[in-house]
């Protein structure tokens, strides 16, 4: 995005939340990845490998975790929807799944080991389309899972395009412990569903919705979008009135986003006046779910009578269990031990590219730190969780952001203290720089080759590391605040 489009946009609230919404590509749940995965390096899963098993034995922090979620990506998909930013593929012959399943299983049985003890007590399907995996399929990937990821109990999530789920693919993921079914919908307009090359009838969205109420699925959530081309916000408005009515429990509004300006201007227009449109729709639509008794949880999240339910990429945020991930794509992470990242466009190959970065404890406790400030960060809790009391881990750099008016402290807990401007640079960059430590940032710089200049502005038009790691913040607390 060009620098004067940028500056354009930021002089007020308003703008800055479009801004956000613009930049919502750069996902705060997607922060190991711009932070510890700019660290990643070409590597194998023999290093994954490696890196978890010997912080197993040998530190403390990360033998106390426990829980483990496994994260299955199946990246294929029939047809490509023009919007869409999802890691994916186009499945050409149906056989590919065949070789893409073999590897898979490989990939799951060489962790078997490295996982041992280990309560796998979540699995995540994401994509792409899960949901296009044949009962058979899904079938040989669960017995996989259950052969290598012994746990005595099991909440599945499977994300599911409507087009391709049927009565006995939902029988057979019930019978083997379905928790939460997503169904992606985006609109129940099936004129703007075509010009997006995406095609499901409302009898189809309708049929998921009620088989899943039907058999009883504890959790069913639906992704709309808001602003595609061609959309009426009176379309959107009735859209989400009708998920309510079917009686749905979780809500998810995604804003149309794309970094292709020219695509988000499609329906016609200028680019202020998509974002007039689409943002226009996110409030009231906001208001609409919230009068329903929903409650914000959440990137976009609207979740309604739930004791704790919560999505596992959240549960990402804590440093309470790891991720084992597996298939194309595929994130995971063992905080204070690894975090990698899979890269390949072929799913059927044995050796998918890896990235790498070798965590440590210090990491886990800033990222805990620094996440742990947006809702309020106490000392017994960090001690609880790490046996390393906060004032010597970062004391010094709360106590420095508590000078600049950065972080609050009250009833024994640190908090941010409200409002946040998009351009103090400088303090989002102390703030990384106490609260990550020298050591991540000294990584950070060797690893690009920049000066870490603190007074760099957003008018320098200079591509920074830093840039883009504030932005990242500048999400989160957007979207926490109204937590
Ligand atoms: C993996 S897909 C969901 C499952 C399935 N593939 C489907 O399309 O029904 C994840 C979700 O990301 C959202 N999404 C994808 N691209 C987007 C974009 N450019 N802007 C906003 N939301 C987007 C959609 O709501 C989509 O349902
Ligand atoms: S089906 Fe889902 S993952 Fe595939 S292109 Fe469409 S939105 Fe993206």
């Amino acid at each position: 995005m060009k620098e004067s489009v940028a500056n354009q946009m930021i002089s007020n609230d308003h703008e800055i939340r479009n801004f956000l919404f613009f930049l919502s590509d750069i996902h705060p749940l997607n922060l190991e990845d711009t932070l510890i995965g700019a660290l990643a390096v070409d590597s194998s899963w023999g290093v994954v490998a490696e890196e978890v098993s010997k912080a197993r034995r040998e530190d403390a922090f990360v033998r106390s975790l426990e829980k483990l979620s496994l994260y299955i990506h199946v990246p294929f998909c029939s047809r490509i929807c023009t919007f869409c930013h999802c890691p994916k593929v186009l499945l050409r012959r149906h056989s590919e799944i065949d070789d893409y399943i073999k590897v898979l299983l490989r990939q799951m049985m060489y962790f078997s080991s490295v996982y041992q003890g280990m309560d796998a007590s979540s699995l995540c399907f994401g994509g792409g389309t899960p949901s296009i995996l044949n009962e058979k399929e899904m079938a040989t990937i669960l017995d996989g899972v259950d052969q290598s990821f012994p746990a005595s109990t099991r909440q599945i999530y499977m994300e599911i395009h409507p087009t391709s789920w049927t009565a006995s693919k939902l029988a057979v993921l019930s019978g083997r412990g379905l928790y939460r079914a997503s169904i992606g919908i985006q609109s129940f307009d099936e004129k703007v569903l075509k010009d997006v090359a995406r095609s499901q009838t409302k009898k189809q969205v309708l049929w998921c919705l009620r088989s899943a109420r039907k058999a009883a699925v504890p959790r069913l959530n639906v992704d709309l979008i808001a602003g595609l081309p061609g959309q009426t916000f009176k379309g959107f408005m009735s859209d989400l009135k009708l998920v309510i009515k079917e009686g749905v429990n979780e809500i998810h509004l995604q804003p149309y986003t794309s970094f292709a300006k020219e695509e988000l201007s499609k329906a016609g227009g200028t680019f202020p006046e998509f974002l007039q449109r689409r943002d226009a729709m996110m409030t009231a639509g906001e208001e609409l779910v919230l009068a329903s008794g929903f409650r914000c949880k959440g990137l976009g999240g609207y979740l309604r009578d739930d004791k704790e339910a919560i999505r596992p990429e959240w549960e990402y945020l804590l440093p309470k269990r790891a991720f084992a991930a597996f298939g194309p794509f595929a994130m995971g992470e063992f905080p204070g031990a690894v975090f990698y990242r899979a890269g390949t466009s072929d799913p059927a190959n044995e050796l998918p590219t890896v990235k790498v970065a070798a965590q440590n404890s210090g990491y886990a406790m800033s990222q805990y730190a620094l996440l742990a400030a947006i809702n309020g960060l106490g000392e017994d809790v960090f001690f609880k969780y790490f046996g390393v009391a906060l004032d010597k881990h970062c004391g010094a750099g709360l106590r420095y952001l508590q000078r600049y008016g950065l972080l609050a402290f009250a009833k024994g807990k640190w908090k941010f203290p409200g409002k946040w401007e998009f351009r103090r640079v400088r303090e989002y960059a102390a703030l990384s720089r106490v609260l990550f430590g020298n050591e991540i940032l000294s990584r950070l710089k060797t690893k690009f080759r920049q000066r870490y200049n603190p007074h760099h502005d957003y008018e320098n038009n200079e591509t920074s590391f830093f840039k883009a790691f504030t932005q990242n913040w500048l999400m989160t607390l957007y979207y926490q605040k109204r937590v």
